[in-house]
């Protein structure tokens, strides 16, 4: 049987940048998988790819089950079981913290039956914020923004979800508590899991393989272990005086 997801040649330019570069990668269902890289390395727009936002250069395969996702809109790819989050968080200013899991589930093929109602209640109870159902959204804290995008994307019912460094402004305990969920979820539903950092420690305990990008292009993959001692994943980050192993650095 296929990948869940295979993708190879995969280009970018942005005028004369090459944001990402012949990018071939696949991952097997039921896997949780991390990509690695420095600011800029192409990540966020590895996932604007996979996820329709931006179209790729010509040449490239995205097939996801089998099927080809090239040239098909976000919503439509969405549909096919993709969700993601968002580097920063997108919530629906204006709206109730149930109602913005309600708009997650709206774009699904939940059937017309469905108690959304129902669905987005039991999804807060699962990432932690049941009681601030009716709260409007601009009032959550950060780490509570980060928790309500993963239940808005998990509202969707997605067989592959991406996560767009979900640690990101996040303090340990919540990184913690942020990476338990993440594994409840996957371990729960059999869900795969792409994980978005540019910290490796983050990654240790929670992924099964890593796959390291630089300059958009995939230097490196295995597992934690094995990346940590890559020479390019060493001279990616402690090269250019980044942080591979050190302590993570979070804002306030
Ligand atoms: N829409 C865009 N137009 C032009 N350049 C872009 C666009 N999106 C990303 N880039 C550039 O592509 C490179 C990779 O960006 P990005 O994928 O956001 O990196 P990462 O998520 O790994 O930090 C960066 O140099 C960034 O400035
Ligand atoms: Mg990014």
């Amino acid at each position: 049987m296929s990948a869940l997801l295979e993708v190879s040649d995969l280009n970018k330019h942005f005028g004369g940048l090459h944001a990402v570069k012949n990018v071939a990668l696949s991952v097997e269902r039921g896997e949780i998988v991390g990509v690695l890289g420095p600011n800029g390395a192409g990540k966020t727009t590895l996932y604007n790819l996979l996820t329709g936002f931006i179209a790729p250069d010509a040449g490239a395969r995205i097939t996801f089950e089998g099927r080809s996702l090239l040239g098909l809109a976000p919503h439509r790819i969405a549909r096919l079981g993709i969700s993601r989050t968002f580097q920063l968080c997108r919530p629906f200013v204006g709206m109730s913290v149930l109602e913005n899991v309600i708009v997650g589930a709206l774009g699904s093929e939940l059937g017309r039956g469905t108690d959304l109602d129902a669905l987005a209640q039991a999804l807060l109870g699962r990432v932690g914020l049941t009681g601030k159902e009716q709260v409007p959204v601009e009032v959550l804290s950060y780490g509570d923004q980060r928790r309500l995008e993963i239940a808005r994307a998990l509202a969707a019912k997605p067989k592959l979800l991406l996560l767009d460094e979900p640690f990101a402004g996040l303090g340990s305990g919540e990184i913690e508590d942020l990476s338990m969920l993440i594994r409840q979820v996957h371990a729960d539903e059999g869900l795969t899991v792409i994980l978005i950092e540019h910290k490796l420690r983050e990654f240790m305990r929670l992924v099964g393989r890593v796959i390291a990008l630089d300059f958009g292009e995939v230097i490196a993959q295995g597992s934690p272990e094995d990346i940590v001692r890559h020479p390019a994943v060493i001279e990616a980050y402690i090269g250019r005086g980044n942080e591979v192993e050190t302590e993570p650095t979070h804002a306030a």
